[in-house]
């Protein structure tokens, strides 16, 4: 079986990522969650005051770029690897509701997503991997042999999210979620650079009505028959 690139695109919470790890664990394949990475800026635009929900320095953070270094490593009990901040671990600051409401203004500044989508290709380069993101089979992989597009309808994915931030401890409101994941969906596939589009040869899969099984079992047989 020769190695492939894998790209799994699609909107909010769409559980890209839960189907990528899957995938990539029982193909043996690197995964890349490239969501992580666009949290990961915004979590350093916060954390340095340059992002708030009164002000967005965004020369500072451009400027500021140079100093954010963003790496993985693989955790053995999680199965997954991990994003580190200036070899920080980040992974569960990235998770918030409050930083999910900035990421999308950060993701749509085109140097940003430059030095993001360098790395990422960096990351792929050897094939064997599984990439989740928003223009991975558009921009980052456009001659990936499998591509998807997972959509599902915007309540389905907030409840998702809702659930795993309740299950995580944070105080959230469902509404708020459901807002978030709409005006995420809103910004990404309307932004210039790189808008959030399912790419002509991308199959789409709506997983409203599927079980986790079935859409692992769905989306290995798709690879196993490119592979
Ligand atoms: O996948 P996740 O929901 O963690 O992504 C967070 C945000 O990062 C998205 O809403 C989007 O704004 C941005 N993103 C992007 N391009 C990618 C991956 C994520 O613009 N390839």
């Amino acid at each position: 079986m020769k190695n492939i690139t894998i790209a799994i695109d699609g909107f909010s919470s769409t559980g890209k990522s839960t189907v990528a790890k899957q995938l990539a664990k029982h193909l043996g394949y690197v995964y890349v969650d490239t969501g992580a990475m666009y949290r990961a800026v915004t979590y350093y635009a916060m954390q340095n005051g340059l992002i708030s929900d009164l002000d967005f320095n965004k020369e500072a953070l451009i400027y500021q770029l140079p100093n954010i270094k963003i790496s993985f490593k693989f955790n053995k009990t999680l199965g997954f690897a991990e994003v580190y901040l200036n070899a920080v671990n980040i992974e569960k600051e990235i998770r918030t509701l409050e930083v999910s409401s900035y990421v999308s203004k950060v993701a749509a500044i085109s140097e940003i997503r430059q030095k993001l989508v360098e790395q990422q290709q960096q990351m792929g380069q050897d094939k064997g991997v599984v990439m989740d993101g928003r223009d991975i089979g558009t921009v980052v992989f456009p001659d990936a042999e499998l591509k998807l597009f997972m959509t599902a309808s915007a309540e389905t994915r907030a409840e998702r999210r809702y659930q795993e931030l309740i299950e995580r401890g944070d105080d959230v409101e469902y509404k708020d979620v459901l807002d978030n994941v709409k005006e995420r969906d809103y910004i990404d596939s309307n932004r210039k650079d790189s808008p959030l589009k399912k790419a002509e040869d991308a199959i789409e899969i709506d997983n409203s009505n599927m079980s986790l099984d079935e859409q692992f079992n769905t989306i290995l047989q798709l690879a196993k028959m490119t592979t």
